[in-house]
């Protein structure tokens, strides 16, 4: 296996882009990346597509090689990989191997998502497709109500209030007001999210990420030859990714995602690093709650710990540990099949002292983890500077 590492990264803005379409997101976002690597597109050995829904969404398959076409690739082969919320991340580990395995040599991942063009109730059912479709929504639950059951029960077992989840939000909007990518740059307040309108009980709309439009991408090469390409190559010392049941009745715990636990130590023991090793993190909020149990699954915070956490600013830009410093999902917005590359992208600008007005002081280690569904797939990736 070689070292990998990530020599180039780009993203459009998230948001309602209603002046582009899918294939013109993937250009933008794909042409930064190649420009970041000071590579050509001749460059390019394989291409792998992270894009979830894109059929109900758009109308649009076929993804990747439409992306290749786009980015001018020519006859590379390209793959799409659909893994729910999780289509970037998975897109990624994808890259990574192929990269370590020494098949290829340079490797570019993209993620792209058109969700606005539809009403928010189709959106919804195109999102409920990540769930189990005859026990769950066929039965009339929304990714909402799935994350408002787990909220419950976390509100229940550790007595987490709505006003910590409420901070999650309050602490993500600050991050992404420092964002030029980030869809939503306006601070919100705890009143505000506990009086915004009621989603699925105990979670609001200020609990929830939004639907959006983006697109990411990355170039991925291994360590030995990264050099040629950036001089501030940054290493992905670890890839991991777990699986469990699609169904949520079907899981033995509420308030924790198994495949998060089993994804996170599996990238610490190929890291050698531990919790208190990282420095920067970005999480798969996809709503409020979901941060708190990323934040307990991974092993910064006990069981029932996080909410306090984040309420008393531990988990703020330069607290104790800095959690999506990008604004998350819920701050930067989630087009699904690019969230898992936005956020290597964020640790990656991170790592190389490149994150401006929300850059980590000092930041070395940093970390990525990506869901998909309520938590059926998991992917975490840890990332270290090379030189
Ligand atoms: N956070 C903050 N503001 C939001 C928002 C969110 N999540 N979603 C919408 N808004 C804002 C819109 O910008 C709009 O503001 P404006 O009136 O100033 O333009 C307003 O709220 C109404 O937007 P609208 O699109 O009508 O909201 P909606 O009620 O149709 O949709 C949700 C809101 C929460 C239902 C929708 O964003 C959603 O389904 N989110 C979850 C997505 C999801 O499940 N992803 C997968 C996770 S696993």
């Amino acid at each position: 296996m070689r070292d990998v590492a990530v020599i180039g990264v780009g993203l459009t803005k998230f948001g309602e882009r209603w002046n582009l379409g899918l294939k013109e997101l993937m250009a933008e976002a794909g042409l930064a990346a190649l420009e970041d690597a000071s590579i050509s597109s001749h460059d390019v050995e394989m291409l792998y597509g992270g894009t979830m829904a894109s059929g109900r969404f758009i109308g649009q398959e076929h993804t990747a090689a439409l992306m290749a076409d786009q980015l001018g690739f020519g006859n590379i082969p390209a793959v799409r990989i659909e893994n729910a919320c999780a289509s970037g991340g998975s897109a990624l580990r994808q890259g990574y191997i192929a990269v370590a395995s020494g098949i290829h040599d340079v490797v570019v991942v993209g993620g792209v998502e058109k969700m606005t063009d539809v009403t928010s109730g189709e959106a919804s059912t195109a999102l409920g497709g990540a769930g189990d479709q005859e026990w769950e929504l066929f039965q009339g639950i929304t990714f909402p109500g799935l994350y408002a059951l787990m909220a419950r029960r976390h509100m229940f077992e550790y007595g987490t209030t709505e006003e910590q989840m409420a901070s999650v939000s309050v602490k993500n909007h600050e991050n992404a007001c420092r964002n030029e990518f980030a869809q939503f740059r306006k601070r919100v307040s705890i009143d505000d999210v506990m009086g915004s309108k009621m989603v699925s009980d105990p979670l609001k709309l200020l609990d929830c990420s939004p639907i959006s439009d983006g697109a990411a991408a990355v170039v991925l090469a291994p360590l030995e030859k990264a050099k040629k390409y950036n001089d501030t190559p940054i290493k992905i010392v670890a890839s991991a990714q777990a699986s469990d049941t699609l169904r949520l009745a079907d899981r033995e715990s509420l308030t924790e995602l198994k495949a998060t636990k089993i994804a996170g130590q599996n990238a610490y023991r190929q890291a050698g690093v531990t919790a208190d090793d990282i420095d920067v993190v970005e999480v798969h909020d996809c709503f409020t709650i979901a941060e708190l149990l990323a934040m307990e699954d991974l092993g910064f915070y006990g069981k029932g710990k996080a909410g306090k956490a984040v309420q008393e600013g531990e988990t703020a830009l330069n607290g104790r540990i800095s959690v999506n410093t990008s604004g998350g999902l819920k701050g930067c917005g989630h087009p699904v099949g690019a969230t898992g590359v936005k956020q290597a992208a964020e640790i990656v600008w991170q790592l190389r002292g490149d994150a401006k007005d929300r850059q980590v002081n000092g930041a070395e280690i940093g970390m990525t983890h990506n869901v998909g569904g309520s938590g059926a797939t998991a992917v975490v990736h840890i990332y270290k500077r090379a030189d």
